[in-house]
Parts: structure tokens; sequence; C-alpha cells
């Protein structure tokens, strides 16, 4: 389930019509789908071919041509390099489609005047369309496994605004996995 928040007015929602109605209003979809299509070890192969209907009803949506899983954990090499050319804002000449498997990865959405974060988790789907000012990290477990849709691979290519804006925001994340001492983070940003 997403968390969806508004740091620069303390807002934050976790009710999924309220994020979906409102994400829409900034042209971004938001979906739950079912997680219960492949155990979590699956591999990747196993599954692309349990979603294989939702990837290709995706591509026809977006004219996407291709769809992959991308699977990512603290141990992969080189993965703070990695995490480091997405986590400043950026546009890409495509849409940025995830449907998150496991893990937890913040968005942020620059749209407007207005910056959203949007915590995603397990059976949240995401489509950022092409154009799009934002950034992206994961939580702290630095774990996320996704499928993503490409209409071409070398459109993925971040293009950098350089405007700082990124340095305002923290990478807060408040789902499921981060109740806890997080919990008093959250009554101070509602206060
Ligand atoms: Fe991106």
């Amino acid at each position: 389930m997403a968390v969806l928040r508004f740091p620069d007015f303390g807002e934050m929602n976790q009710n999924e019509s309220d994020i979906r109605s409102t994400l829409a209003e900034m042209s971004i979809d938001y979906e739950r789908w079912s997680l219960d299509r492949v155990p979590a070890d699956s591999s990747a192969d196993a599954v692309l071919a349990a979603y294989a209907d939702e990837i290709a009803q995706m591509k026809q949506r977006g004219g996407y041509v291709t769809a992959d899983v991308i699977d990512v954990n603290s141990s992969t090499p080189n993965l703070e390099v990695m995490l480091a050319r997405f986590d400043k804002e950026h546009t890409h000449d495509e849409d940025e489609v995830r449907f998150i498997l496991a893990g937890r990865g913040i968005f942020f959405l620059h749209i407007g005047d207005r910056v959203a974060s949007v915590e995603v988790g397990p059976g949240d789907m995401l489509r950022v369309p092409r154009g799009t000012t934002h950034w992206f990290t994961l939580c702290e477990d630095r774990r996320i496994r996704a499928i993503r849709w490409f209409q071409d691979t070398s459109g993925w290519t971040p293009h950098y605004t350089d405007s700082g804006v990124d340095r305002g925001y923290q990478p807060l994340c408040f789902g499921p996995a981060y109740l806890g001492s997080r919990v008093e983070t959250k009554i101070n940003l509602n206060a």
C-alpha cells in the first residue's frame, strides 16, 4: 500500500482511493494489483509469465514494447552508484512504469508548484508520464523488486534539471515495514 505525502504542507494519506484520485489529478496512474500470482521468491521469468496478461495490457495502454524485472537489495554491487543516478530531479523521454513486487521506495513528483512523495510497496503500480519532473530512492532497507515497462530502453536515460529542489526533501518512509520509531516522526509532521 502506498503512502502519499505533500511534505510542504505536512499532509499524509494512506487511503487507496484518495491516493488514486489525487494522483490522477496530477496525470499519474496509481493502481493496486494482486500479488498472489507467484511465490515471492519466483524467478524473473516466472514473474513475467505469471503477469503476462497485465504486462500485455499495459503495453497496449502505453505503447510499451518490452518489460523486465529489476531486483536489487543492499548487497547489489554498486547499488549506491545506481541510486545516485535517480535521486536527483530529472525527466525521461518515456514513461516510468513500475509494478512493485517487493521492497519499498519513494517517488518524489514535482508537478506545478507542488512536490508529492509517493512511497510505493508490494502491490503498487505507478505510471509516471514522460516529461514529469521526479526523483526516486529506496527506503532504508535498500530493497526493491519490480516489473518495468519500456517504450525504448534508451529513452529511460535521466535528463537532470539541476534545480536543486530534490535537496529540500528527506526520503522518509512510513509504510508497513517502517512502523515503530517512524510513528513519532509522523506525529510530529502532523502537529
Ligand atoms: Fe526516473
